[in-house]
């Protein structure tokens, strides 16, 4: 295996020719929420815009809704096989071994390369960077790459702060060997991150750290513990700046974006960005309303709602912006190809 572009002598770009959605049957709404927890649909819908996410049910796991996003991937793109499968996740099924190779093996894709990439909110611009990193090395001609997380897994049903803002979902991307310059081609990257602010979003226990100490961990420890106020503030910030770093790396200003696809944390940081940006909300893509935040999976999932509502026509120019825990952030550009109309990301 050794992609070239024929008549260039420059590394092969990722080009986006897949993609697909999906996320749970089961949904659950600020009312439903309302009745075991104090607050209100008027109090979530003001602080987040989320209106109702999608859960996984007992028994289910992240590589359920991966293998289905990627399946739908894997039809959309018209591939059955590809050289790598990369998983971004902060909610893996196991601690050991990785979801990717059992991903992969449901997918019919056994032998190809799998691993994850855990850079939570921000996993799938990171995923995105690593997919294209094994394409441009010649590593990889083909990836189908997932952004799949269920934090319903992760977060205490209980924490009134953190249970609101969640749900379950995956989105899947097929990256093929071309040229940078084609519609499709991902490319001028930001990545960043600040380890000292490791403690604003954290899941304390059930890694290396937190098995060090002697005795049993308590209840709160093993949940996804969050700081909000603090991680608003370093979101908006975060976002903003490296959404500017990366249109100046390509020499596109703010008018050149026909739509700002960011990690949907909650629509009050999206238009915050926006704003900053001095963007139109209205070319901002937003479906935090319906999903919640789905972690890793959010960016994909707001492509394939954007895309099955046709509001991304081919040659559109878009942002991709992220932020996470880590705390990490990233952004990267990428012009609309012409891809089928993806399947309803709900079920
Ligand atoms: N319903 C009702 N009241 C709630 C509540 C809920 N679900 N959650 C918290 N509150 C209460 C708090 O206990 C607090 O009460 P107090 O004043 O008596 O102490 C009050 O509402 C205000 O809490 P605060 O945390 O200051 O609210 P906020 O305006 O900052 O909104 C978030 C909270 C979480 C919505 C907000 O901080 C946020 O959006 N943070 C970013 C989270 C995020 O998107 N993270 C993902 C990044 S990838």
């Amino acid at each position: 295996m050794s992609p070239t572009v024929a008549g260039s002598c420059a590394p092969p770009a990722a080009v986006l020719c897949g993609l697909a959605g999906r996320v749970p049957s089961r949904v659950v709404t600020n009312e439903q929420l309302a009745r075991r927890l104090d607050t209100d649909d008027a109090w979530i819908r003001t602080r987040t815009g989320i209106r109702q996410r999608h859960v996984i049910d007992p028994g289910q796991a992240t590589s359920d809704l991966a293998v289905e996003a990627g399946r739908r991937a894997l039809a959309s793109a018209a591939v059955d096989s590809v050289d790598a499968v990369v998983v971004a996740t902060t909610t893996p099924d196991h601690t050991c071994p990785a979801t990717a190779p059992a991903v992969a093996a449901r997918l019919g894709l056994a032998g190809a390369a799998a691993f994850d990439v855990g850079a939570v909110c921000t996993g799938f611009v990171y995923g995105l960077a690593s997919a294209a990193g094994l394409i441009a090395a010649g590593v990889a001609e083909r990836v189908l790459f997932i952004g799949a997380d269920t934090y319903s897994t992760i977060v205490d049903p209980l924490d009134r702060a953190n249970a609101i803002i969640f749900g379950d979902g995956a989105g899947a991307v097929v990256l093929r060997a071309g040229h940078s310059d084609e519609p499709g081609a991902v490319g001028y990257f930001d990545l960043g991150s600040d380890g000292g602010q490791e403690d604003l979003i954290m899941v304390a226990a059930g890694g290396s750290r937190q098995r060090s100490r002697p005795g049993e961990p308590g209840r709160a420890e093993r949940h996804f513990a969050m700081r909000g106020k603090e991680v608003y503030r370093h979101a908006v910030t975060r976002m903003a700046e490296s959404a500017r770093a990366t249109l100046s790396r390509a020499g596109w200003k703010i008018d050149d974006v026909d739509h700002f696809v960011p990690h949907q944390a909650n629509l009050r940081i999206l238009h915050s960005v926006a704003d900053d940006l001095g963007l139109p909300r209205e070319r901002c893509a937003t479906h935090v309303e319906s999903v919640g935040n789905t972690g890793a999976a959010s960016i994909p999932l707001a492509l394939a709602d954007a895309a099955e509502s046709q509001v991304l026509k081919p040659g559109d120019r878009l942002l991709l912006t992220a932020f996470g825990g880590g705390l990490t952030w990233g952004s990267c550009l990428l012009t609309w190809p012409t891809l089928p109309r993806p399947e309803r990301t709900m079920p």
